[in-house]
């Protein structure tokens, strides 16, 4: 079933050298069984973006970009579905969708997983919608992949203490963990920020041992403020996920029994797991693990049971949508840049650049004129 829907489209293609090219013949893209065709609003710029098409970044990713398309930039956004496929039971034509996905989120029109998709309310933006895109699915792996917590969708029961320390915690993928370990009841949470943890002082819970600490003071300092709220602390999301900030997480939690799991933001370090306590597990959170189920971070990969992330994608955007749907998860700051995907580039600098300060860049699809 579709919708009037042409036979080609604008997309923005990001070099190497981080400058953009417009294409406006680029096909549309093709729809799989379990996938959905969206006309996009909106599409999210991440982190990302600049670190898969940067040459020299991408390379020294590699070992996780292993497939090309790992490096298409536009990995977020928002728009209305205009075709559905054969097994994407729960979507219809015209409804209101946030996608999270390979395929070029810079573009007219882009393809969205059927299991990294949630329909989102008529109650809600599409930019506030959008501001969870892909931070929001790497914050779910990041808080409880792998983990044995509690989840949004199973809290805990009353005071019982789970130490939990999230490191980057104004970022957005750190903001997103902080929200949904307070969703699941997991407390005390140490949210590590910066100049920008005011964003997340209304989500803590001071009255349950909640604490922010600066992470811009002197490291010591910094593991002795942690360790005084909680040196019982078996896990860590670490939202920057340098090799640096792993092995600091890994001296804040309890040397034995412990799992530090890492965004890896910049190129991991094979030489980590030699320089932390053997009793840390080091894990990586990685959100193409969930719309590539043939992915190295998959368990089992597309044979098993659960399709490699698959279920773990549709659980957390199928929470995503009761969640806004009955507000009680907050979306995350943002900006929409002037001129949308116009200024890419502009945007992808002020990104690696740091600019962006506990913010979203959002750009709008009707205000680029190609
Ligand atoms: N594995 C995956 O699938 C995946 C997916 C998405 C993102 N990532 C990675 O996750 C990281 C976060 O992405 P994002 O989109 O959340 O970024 P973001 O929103 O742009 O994060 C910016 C914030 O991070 C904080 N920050 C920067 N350096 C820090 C440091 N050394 N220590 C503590 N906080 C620091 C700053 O907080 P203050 O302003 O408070 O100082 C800054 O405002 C990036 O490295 C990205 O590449 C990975």
């Amino acid at each position: 079933m579709e919708q009037s829907i042409p036979q080609t489209m604008h997309q923005a293609i990001i070099k190497p050298d981080l400058s953009v090219d417009f294409e406006s013949d680029a096909p549309i893209p093709q729809l799989k069984d379990d996938e959905i065709l969206v006309r996009a609003v909106f599409a999210g710029v991440n982190p990302i973006d600049w670190k898969g098409a940067n040459e020299e970044q991408s390379v020294a990713l590699h070992g996780l970009l292993k497939s090309p398309v790992h490096r298409a930039p536009g990995k977020d956004y928002v728009g209305y579905v205009v075709a559905v496929g054969k097994e994407a039971y729960q979507f219809h034509i015209g409804d209101r969708v946030m996608c999270v996905n390979h395929s070029s989120g810079f573009a007219e029109y882009s393809v969205g997983k059927t299991f990294a998709s949630a329909i989102t309310p008529g109650t809600v933006s599409f930019e506030d919608a959008l501001t969870f895109g892909l931070p929001y699915l790497t914050a779910s792996l990041l808080a409880f992949k792998d983990k044995p917590l509690p989840t949004p969708w199973n809290p805990a029961n009353g005071n019982t203490r789970t130490p939990f320390i999230v490191y980057g915690a104004s970022s957005s993928v750190g903001a997103f963990v902080v929200k949904l370990a307070k969703l699941a009841n997991i407390h005390p949470i140490i949210a590590i920020a910066g100049s920008s943890a005011e964003s997340i002082k209304s989500v803590i819970n001071p009255s349950k041992g909640d604490v922010i600490v600066d992470y811009r003071q002197e490291e010591d300092a910094l593991i002795r403020a942690v360790h005084q709220v909680a040196n019982d602390a078996h896990y860590a999301a670490d939202a920057i996920g340098s090799p640096k900030t792993g092995e600091l997480c890994a001296r804040l939690v309890n040397p034995h029994d412990s799992i530090v799991t890492s965004s890896v933001g910049d190129p991991w370090d094979d030489t980590l797991k030699d320089r932390v306590p053997p009793g840390v597990q080091l894990q990586i959170a990685f959100s193409p693990g969930v719309f590539e189920p043939n992915d190295p971070d998959g368990p089992d990969g597309e044979d098993s049971p659960n399709h490699g992330r698959k279920a773990f994608g549709l659980t957390a955007m199928n929470y995503l949508s009761y969640a806004l749907q009955n507000g009680i998860l907050a979306p995350h700051p943002y900006e929409v840049r002037a001129n949308g995907v116009d200024a890419l580039a502009e945007a992808l600098l002020a990104l690696k650049e740091g600019r962006n300060k506990g913010k979203r860049y959002l750009l709008e699809m009707g205000a680029t004129k190609w």
